[in-house]
């Protein structure tokens, strides 16, 4: 029976409680993440645990047959992706999710104002948010290295598309929140599959498959907070808006991830977004992430 404990993530929030959930988020990113460090665009906490996980590398014991596969459909799919093993889908689809990410942080770190220029509560959350995006990106290249690819290079989307995830951070927040937060939530929705399907892919590399699986939670327990900050920004109208672009938005991005098809279940993706409220998310990851207060029950 599934416990009912939070509710959806698009229960109705008051002006008032969405600006105490604002100071509250606050308070737990500063702990959870610890010092920003601007220039480097990385925070304290977040560095430490990946140094630790670098000082503790793990490999396969079985290593990749044919890295050059990987390598060949990394950035672009060059064969036909039915033709390649799941372990490389995954690994390639794993790339072009991050890659997204990192285009999209990158265009906005020189747009959004940095910390000595941020004066509204909001706008500091916003800083530490994208750099908790930034320490994603080093976890997803992790991951990667973990698995031996240890020759990847992140390399920017064309210039059309890098425009665009310029332009984004420009727009006013009633046009830019809604989906802002169901990236967000696609993000969670993303990764909840790709835990499961570390238990699939890596069930003869239990060191691996252990390892993915930390990296993958310090993400994870990020994106939780981050999809309900992201939830907090919107009101009444704007939220109606959110439910309605998740089929769209889940739709039209993984269509760009020709990996996404032959791994996941997208319709099953769409449904669970659609029905998010935070009951699925085990209970070690709740306790070191953050949900609104009128998202519990
Ligand atoms: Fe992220
Ligand atoms: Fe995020």
């Amino acid at each position: 029976m599934a416990s009912s404990k939070y509710l959806s993530i698009f229960s109705p929030a008051t002006p008032q409680q969405r600006q105490e959930n604002f100071a509250d988020y606050w308070q737990f990113t500063q702990n959870h993440g610890g010092e920003l460090f601007e220039a480097e665009r990385d925070l304290a906490k977040k560095r430490a645990k990946l140094q630790a996980f670098k000082d503790n590398p793990v490999s396969l014991r079985t290593p990749l047959a044919n890295p050059d596969v990987f390598y060949r459909n990394y950035i672009e799919m060059q064969d036909d992706p039915k033709s390649l093993d799941r372990m490389t889908l995954m690994l390639t689809s794993m790339y072009k999710f991050a890659r997204h990410e990192w285009v999209g942080i990158k265009g906005a770190w020189d747009v959004v104002p940095d910390m000595a220029n941020s004066h509204s509560v909001e706008d500091k959350i916003s800083r530490v948010h994208l750099a908790e995006e930034f320490c994603h990106w080093r976890l997803f290249d992790e991951m990667l290295r973990t698995c031996g690819l240890d020759k990847v290079e992140w390399v920017p989307l064309t210039p059309f598309k890098e425009w665009v995830y310029e332009q984004f951070p420009k727009v006013p927040g009633i046009f830019m929140d809604p989906p802002a937060f169901v990236t967000e939530l696609m993000g969670v929705t993303y990764y909840f599959h790709l835990h499961r399907l570390f238990d699939d892919v890596l069930a003869d590399e239990p060191e691996v498959r252990q390892r993915l699986h930390e990296l993958l939670d310090e993400i994870t327990i990020d994106e939780i907070a981050h999809v309900g900050q992201r939830r907090n920004f919107i009101g009444p109208i704007g939220m109606k808006a959110s439910k309605w672009m998740v089929r769209p938005l889940y739709k039209l991005f993984f269509a760009d991830i020709p990996e996404v098809a032959e791994l996941f279940d997208v319709e099953q993706m769409v449904k669970d977004g659609e029905a998010f409220d935070f009951n699925e998310v085990p209970e070690y990851m709740v306790e070191q992430s953050w949900i609104p207060s009128y998202c519990k029950a």
